[in-house]
């Protein structure tokens, strides 16, 4: 039985990427302003908003075997908790959703998540409700303030992308490159500062891609938002992701150089070092242009930590291929990345093209580039001992007087002392791990 009482509490899980993690937030905000409550810790919530990913195929199915789970929970207990179904399973597998698994009361896309106060009301009327338009910009009007966050705060910018790279099925499920308007986003920094946030990473789909007019009337880039943005006080840090790049100008190169609140971090994706499997991808760079502007970017900005997403086993990936992936990493000396096994999404074209690779090979592949990424991390954590540099307070330890932040390379970095969250300390570091590092404290800076 589906529950027909209006919920007092609700609990938002968010899968896969930072896009959806800010989205999570926004609607549990939605939630909170409608009355409902978070769940305590630990206890069952009335409603269950699943915020899925749909980007690979193990992700997708995460939704199927956790709808299982809260629902089996659900009948131990006699207290069936209502299902909403939100994010990018929602959006590509809407009505397959509510065939698939009948728990589910509401069905809600990434671009649509603003009407969920209405869609609950039909739910606990009984009725099943399936929202998944996709109307340009609309939900950030109708949202409601940004509440009280911790130091680290995400600002989508832009939704969507127009790249159509052959794997992804992201154009399809968040749709066609929108930017949020310059004075919004002017706007909600400033709240975002005001309730409590010293760090702003400005998300998108591709970022890159951004572009408004600001206050003069002037056509302006990523650069000229994180330039307008570094003047918000209270405001210490700007980070971005993620970032196409044919779309990485001068001017965002030059930010690096001359913007100091804009922390010396970049991701950029680049999915293979080979050149056949980058056409095949749509990728409109090759290795060697991707290798220059990181370059250009390094000479704006000597100490910049590198970051990248890798596909294994796209189809067709020949050996030789994939030892192309290993040089490159090797070239670049990743600080940070992502790697995966590339997994064929329905209604994209790579999905259908020939030779798609044995699981086996992907695996073996996906370990050596693993080891590679792991072994270059470590490497780079461990020529950042003997710096200094500032580290935000995010957290406290799992012991008494032991605190976590990140450092401008946003790497981890665990310390002592008696600090607050939220406090920027100079910090020098003086031991690397594999996954963060030690810090030993100068003295706190002034807000
Ligand atoms: N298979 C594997 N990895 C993928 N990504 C996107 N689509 C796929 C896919 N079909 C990866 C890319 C992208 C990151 C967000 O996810 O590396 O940059
Ligand atoms: Fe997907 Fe990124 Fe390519 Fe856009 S640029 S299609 S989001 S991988």
């Amino acid at each position: 039985m589906k529950p027909t009482t209006p919920p007092k509490t609700y609990r938002v899980k968010s899968f896969g990427c930072q896009m959806n993690v800010y989205d999570g937030e926004r609607m549990a905000e939605l939630l909170a302003a409608q009355g409902i409550a978070p769940a305590p810790e630990g206890e069952d919530a009335d409603l269950v908003v699943l915020n899925t990913c749909h980007i690979r195929e193990k992700a997708a199915e995460k939704v199927y075997s956790d709808i299982g789970r809260i629902s089996k929970a659900g009948a131990a207990s006699g207290k069936q908790p209502l299902i909403a179904v939100a994010g990018c399973v929602a959006q590509a597998e809407g009505e397959e959703i509510m065939a698939r698994a009948p728990a589910v009361s509401i069905v809600v896309g990434p671009q649509a998540y603003h009407r969920l106060p209405e869609m609950l009301d039909r739910a606990v009327a009984g009725e099943s409700a399936t929202d998944t338009d996709m109307p340009p910009i609309a939900k950030f009007d109708a949202l409601p303030d940004r509440r009280k966050i911790g130091p680290s705060a995400f600002l989508t910018i832009q939704e969507g992308c127009d790249k159509f790279c052959t794997y992804c099925v992201v154009p399809y499920t968040r749709g066609a490159e929108i930017s949020r308007p310059f004075r919004d986003l002017v706007t909600e920094a400033r709240k975002l500062v005001d309730a409590g946030a010293r760090e702003i990473t400005l998300l998108g789909q591709n970022v890159s891609a951004w572009s408004g007019e600001n206050e003069k009337g002037h056509r302006i880039g990523l650069a000229g938002l994180v330039r307008t943005l570094a003047e918000t006080d209270g405001l210490a840090r700007i980070r971005y992701t993620t970032s196409h790049p044919a779309d990485m100008d001068e001017d965002i190169i030059a930010a690096h150089g001359d913007t100091p609140k804009l922390m010396p971090y970049l991701h950029l994706p680049v999915q293979s070092g080979s050149d056949r499997v980058l056409k095949a991808m749509n990728r409109s760079h090759t290795a060697e242009s991707y290798l220059e502007l990181l370059e250009r970017f390094r000479a704006a900005r000597p100490d910049l930590a590198l970051s990248g997403d890798f596909i294994v086993g796209f189809p067709g990936e020949t050996d030789a291929e994939f030892e192309e992936t290993l040089r490159l990493v090797d070239t670049v000396g990743y600080a940070q990345a992502f790697s995966f096994k590339y997994s064929p999404r329905p209604g994209t074209p790579a999905a259908t093209m020939d030779d798609q690779i044995a699981k086996e090979v992907m695996d073996e592949r996906l370990q050596r580039l693993q080891a590679a990424l792991n072994r270059d991390q470590f490497a780079f954590n461990k020529a950042s001992v003997g710096r200094t540099c500032q580290v935000l307070v995010e957290r406290r330890g799992k012991h008494p007087g032991q605190w976590l932040g990140k450092s401008p390379w946003l790497q981890s970095v665990w310390f002592e002392g008696d600090y607050a969250i939220g406090d920027l300390v100079d910090v020098e570091l003086v031991e690397a791990g594999p996954n963060s590092l030690a810090g030993r404290i100068l003295q706190r800076v002034a807000a």
